[in-house]
């Protein structure tokens, strides 16, 4: 008899889950980060391996990978291009053979999207996208979490994203047409959102705005990132000239709904892409946004590896 072969879901992009399995991660996420807050012990994953792959920098993503994965009861191996095979040209394809055989899990920070999906294509175990050029889905999870902890159901919301079309931006499109919310992008011409890129399918959740004035207009959350998202260091002067009036300020959140949210994925640029009065300011949920990242991509590995686990 031939062996079933396991299913191996990833999460590669923000439309690799569906409305419902959201619904699902959300409501796990509240959970395990109660348990978390209460000091209970939760290990689900003990003698699980989380192997991280860092093709670009970070502080939040390892951090939260490595301590949700020990919380969990698993552990982790940081892997970086500096000091491994991966940055002396070993296909990408060789090393997810080798990786996936000796972990549980895998997540990827790295430049163009065709890298994790080549990597998961030859992977034996779930692979996370830690963040493309194109998106960084983990995030929009921990952002979405962020809204629903504070102000209840993103359905049917508004969200104005002020600035470069990047990989957050893409994937607060694709999380629009997925949960049902619309997106208002304004961005300098020149940088705005090519749709085929952000994967999008047209469900009309998505406006393109000239003047950032009318994106954050009755906006419930407004959001930007900095204007040179890291791979795009050689256009940094360029961008400070051509982003310069697309900052977010206290002008804007005055535009937008009185009960609106500021978000930043951080780290931040004060005085580029937001004043410190709005990001340091009352509306801002920045701090609870980056930690909703540890207790999102619990909930996350925990489904990956284990399924649902309350049905
Ligand atoms: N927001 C985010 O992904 O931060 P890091 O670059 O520090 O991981
Ligand atoms: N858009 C930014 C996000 C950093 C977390 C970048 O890609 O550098």
């Amino acid at each position: 008899m031939t062996p079933v072969k396991p299913v191996v879901r990833h999460y590669l992009q923000f439309n690799d889950f569906t409305r419902e399995e959201y619904a699902y991660l959300f409501g796990r996420t509240r959970w395990i980060k109660a348990q978390f807050k209460a000091y209970q012990r939760y290990w689900p994953l003990s003698d699980r391996t989380l192997v991280m792959i860092f093709e670009k920098a970070s502080t939040r993503t390892r951090l939260s990978f490595e301590a949700g994965i020990q919380q969990l009861g698993g552990s982790a191996i940081y892997l970086n291009t500096r000091d491994s095979q991966l940055g002396r040209g070993e296909p990408i394809e060789d090393a997810a053979q080798v990786i996936s055989r000796m972990s549980d899990i895998v997540m990827i920070r790295t430049f163009e999207q065709t890298i994790v999906e080549r990597f998961a294509a030859h992977s034996r175990v779930p692979v996370i996208n830690g963040l493309t050029n194109e998106y960084h889905p983990c995030q929009i999870m921990a952002d979405i979490f962020t809204y629903i902890e504070h102000r209840g159901s993103i359905e049917g919301k508004t969200v104005a994203w002020i600035g470069d079309s990047n990989n957050m931006c893409n994937t607060w499109l694709q999380a629009g047409e997925v949960l049902g919310f619309n997106v208002h992008v304004s961005t300098p011409p020149g940088y705005e959102v090519e749709p085929e890129r952000a994967g999008l399918h047209g469900t009309g959740h998505f406006r393109q705005f000239a003047d950032p004035m009318d994106a954050v207009r009755g906006a419930d959350i407004v959001t930007t990132d900095v204007w040179t998202s890291m791979g795009f260091e050689a256009e940094n002067e360029e961008r400070l000239r051509d982003f310069a009036d697309w900052q977010v300020d206290a002008d804007m959140m005055k535009a937008a709904n009185p009960e609106a949210i500021f978000l930043h994925c951080l780290p931040a640029h004060r005085g580029e892409e937001v004043t410190a009065e709005v990001i340091d300011g009352p509306q801002s949920f920045v701090w609870d946004e980056a930690e909703n990242r540890l207790h999102v991509q619990k909930a996350l590995m925990e489904f990956l590896l284990l399924g649902r686990v309350n049905p």
